[in-house]
């Protein structure tokens, strides 16, 4: 009996054993194999933060290479852009890439000067005169040269984009004649060469952050500032400065920098895409910063309260021999190697 008993124990055990395995065996059989989902978990992100509106020169280079990147890498890398100053801004970006917080920003070289003391160089007004000098420098041997500076401080530098010349814009009256700057309060980026731009000019300079600008200039703390025609529509500055004056006088443009710990843990074949992504993205900003600068100016030339300047010849004479003691500040400081370097390129 008891023979009997442990008998069908044992059959009812292992029947049930053999039904489990079964059903698992189905289950696991007909669960869909789905391979992109297997590779999303090898996918590697690049977060890229940025301090201006998508549709800037900046912001539109960034979702290009973003774009580019994820073709040549059928989207092994994703790149996920936060514009607007939405995660960082000019104060905490470097930090944040430094810290691996985020894999890539893009400042303006100019906010990058107290780090690399030399790139106060591509801030001396009147070095350029064209956007043909702009991109021989920037995206030829000096620049190379610029970026590998970058090495000091564990940063990989992939490239400078263009947004476009400076001009002045201010709140009261037009900035003209060199006497037009006396006791202003003018906003300046973080950059040596920029702040004594404007105190030889007779001005106060004030350093203030881009999220910043628009609310100090409502509450008059800041009566002028330089920037390009692109971020003065897209930031809608006219809105609150309406005197334009067609200066020309300086560069913005931006280092497109990765933390460099990542960059190293790509495999070969990865670097050599956002190499190529980079450099593609790159030659298409030129083209496009250009042409976006041409239109929103355009469309500034159309609002009904805003007052448009040129410089005479005469007068953009004046600024330059005004500005000189910065190149003489700047070679006794830095040294000139970069400087002349760039000089014996451009057309003066
Ligand atoms: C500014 O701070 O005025 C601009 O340089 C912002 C930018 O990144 O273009």
């Amino acid at each position: 009996m008891k023979v009997y008993i442990t008998t069908a124990i044992l059959t009812i055990v292992l029947l049930l054993g053999a039904i489990g395995y079964k059903q698992q065996f189905w289950q696991t059989a007909s669960l869909p194999v789905d391979h992109e989902q297997q590779g999303l978990n090898q996918q590697i992100v690049i977060n890229f933060s940025h301090v201006v509106a998508e549709d800037t020169p900046k912001g539109r280079t960034a979702i290009k290479f973003a774009e580019l990147l994820e073709q040549k890498t059928n989207g092994r890398i994703h790149v996920i852009i936060y514009p607007n100053g939405m995660l960082y801004n000019d104060d905490n970006e470097l930090k944040a890439l430094q810290d691996g917080d985020v894999q890539m920003i893009a400042p303006t070289f100019s906010k990058m000067t107290k780090v690399i003391p030399s790139w106060q160089v591509l801030d001396l007004p009147y070095l350029f005169h064209t956007d043909e000098d702009v991109k021989k420098i920037l995206n030829g041997r000096v620049g190379e040269q610029l970026l590998n500076q970058l090495g000091h401080v564990d940063i990989k530098g992939l490239a400078f984009w263009n947004n476009g010349f400076k001009q002045m814009i201010s709140e009261k009256n037009p900035l003209v004649k060199l006497e037009d700057f006396q006791n202003l309060k003018v906003r300046s980026m973080p950059s040596n060469v920029l702040q004594s731009q404007f105190e030889l000019l007779g001005a106060s300079s004030i350093t203030t952050s881009f999220d910043e600008l628009y609310s100090e200039i409502e509450n008059h703390e800041i009566d002028a500032q330089e920037n390009t025609i692109s971020n003065i529509y897209s930031k809608g500055f006219y809105k609150v400065q309406n005197h334009i004056t067609l200066s020309n006088h300086g560069l913005l443009g931006y280092a497109v920098l990765m933390n460099e710990d990542f960059w190293n843990s790509l495999p070969p074949d990865l670097q050599e895409d956002v190499t190529e992504a980079m450099s593609e993205a790159t030659e298409w900003n030129f083209q496009m910063a250009k042409k976006m600068n041409k239109v929103d100016l355009e469309k500034l030339e159309k609002e009904p309260n805003i007052d448009i300047t040129s410089l005479s010849v005469a007068e953009q004479k004046r600024w330059e021999q005004k500005f000189q003691p910065l190149y003489t500040s700047y070679k006794d400081e830095i040294g000139s190697v970069f400087l002349k370097e760039i000089q014996s390129e451009v057309n003066h």
